[in-house]
């Protein structure tokens, strides 16, 4: 599968794309993160394929990664709520340096 990616941000997002995630709402939290302005401008979203078999069978699809952290069975209301807590702290972060 060919990556697509979505934005520049400073926040990386990797979103599987592969198949037990797609049936179980991938493209969803795609969809549901581009619509949110500020998730465009501070994040960097990557559709990718399996992300290390961590859907373990589909079972905890759709997977995301946010930096180095995974997120099994995400919904885009607690993925969304995750991005916008780490744009904060990284909105405090810049106006501490
Ligand atoms: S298909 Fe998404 S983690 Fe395996």
């Amino acid at each position: 599968m060919a990556e697509s990616t979505h934005g520049n941000g400073g926040i990386h997002v990797s979103v599987c794309m592969g198949t037990n995630c797609t049936f179980r709402g991938a493209a969803q939290l795609v969809e549901t993160m581009l619509a949110d302005e500020k998730i465009k401008d501070y994040c960097t979203i990557v559709e990718t394929s399996c992300l290390s078999k961590k859907c373990n069978h589909a079972n905890n699809s759709p997977v995301i990664r946010i930096e180095d952290d995974y997120f099994t069975q995400a919904k885009p209301e607690a993925v969304l709520d995750e991005l916008h807590a780490r744009i904060i702290a990284a909105q405090a972060e810049t106006r501490e340096t």
